[in-house]
């Protein structure tokens, strides 16, 4: 049998700031959250801190180092700020993304092959500080080749155009992604880069990808999200039925 190596589930909280922030105040928290992940079989967390600040906060970041074993993997654009935070928190691993302040949700990959020479510097800081260096790109040779030169340890191939091709019911476009997918993953390991993959991950796609060899952690965020509000509500809803009939019990209690 080929000696095909485990794959890492990295759990991307994100979306669990999002849904706090909406109301301000601290539930629910995305620490907790990571912890949760971590005793369910996760094997790691991603965050990303953005310019914006619109999910994961500064704090968010100092307490997921502060509070969690597991590695973690913080997401974040090439500019000064982020670099002197990521050197600051230094985490296991930081993955370099494109940011831009009008986009819902990290949309492209980086363009490594055109920035090779803004990036190199900030490899090179990252690298000297310990910290594993991925690149967020494309699954397109040339940006594989331009990660291998800026010296990154790992690529994290996008996989949001396959996953929105599947989910459009474009099934051609979808096989040609994946072969990109597949294609590139191979690439990457023949240039000795480590090969993540994420954007858009459900059950179904996270099984398939599963499946390239070469592929050793998925970073997965709002899909998990999204689908515990339906594996947790029922038992949420039970839990407050039970609160209020203790408290109405009680009152009875009371007046009797
Ligand atoms: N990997 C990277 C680099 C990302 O930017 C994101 C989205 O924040 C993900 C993985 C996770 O994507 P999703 O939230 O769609 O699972």
């Amino acid at each position: 049998m080929a000696d095909v190596r485990p794959i890492r589930l990295g759990v991307n909280v994100d979306h669990v700031a999002t849904v706090r922030n909406a109301r301000g105040g601290r539930h629910p928290d995305p620490v907790r959250a990571a912890k949760a992940a971590l005793a369910a079989g996760a094997d790691g967390i991603t965050a990303h801190l953005r310019e914006d600040r619109r999910h994961i906060t500064d704090d968010d970041v100092r307490r997921l180092k502060a509070e969690i074993s597991a590695p973690l993997n913080l997401e974040m654009a090439a500019t000064e700020e982020m670099l002197a935070i990521t050197l600051k928190t230094r985490p296991h691993a930081s993955c370099i993304v494109p940011e831009k302040r009008s986009e819902r949700t990290t949309e492209g990959g980086l363009d490594a092959a055109g920035a090779r020479a803004a990036l190199a510097p900030v490899v090179a800081k990252l690298r000297a500080a310990g910290i594993r260096v991925s690149l967020f790109v494309e699954p397109d040779s040339r940006q594989i080749e331009a990660a291998a030169a800026v010296k990154a340890s790992i690529v994290e191939l996008h996989t949001g155009a396959w996953c929105e091709a599947l989910s459009s019911g474009d099934a051609k476009a979808a096989e040609a992604e994946f072969e990109r997918l597949g294609m590139a993953a191979r690439k990457a390991a023949s240039l000795d880069l480590e090969v993540h993959a994420g954007h858009g991950l459900d059950f179904a796609t996270a099984e398939r990808i599963a499946m390239l060899p070469e592929i050793v952690e998925l970073n997965i965020g709002h899909f998990l999200v999204g689908e515990a509000l339906f594996a947790g509500f029922e038992t949420v809803i039970r839990l407050m039925r039970a609160a209020m009939d203790r408290g109405r019990a009680r009152a009875r209690g009371r007046a009797a």
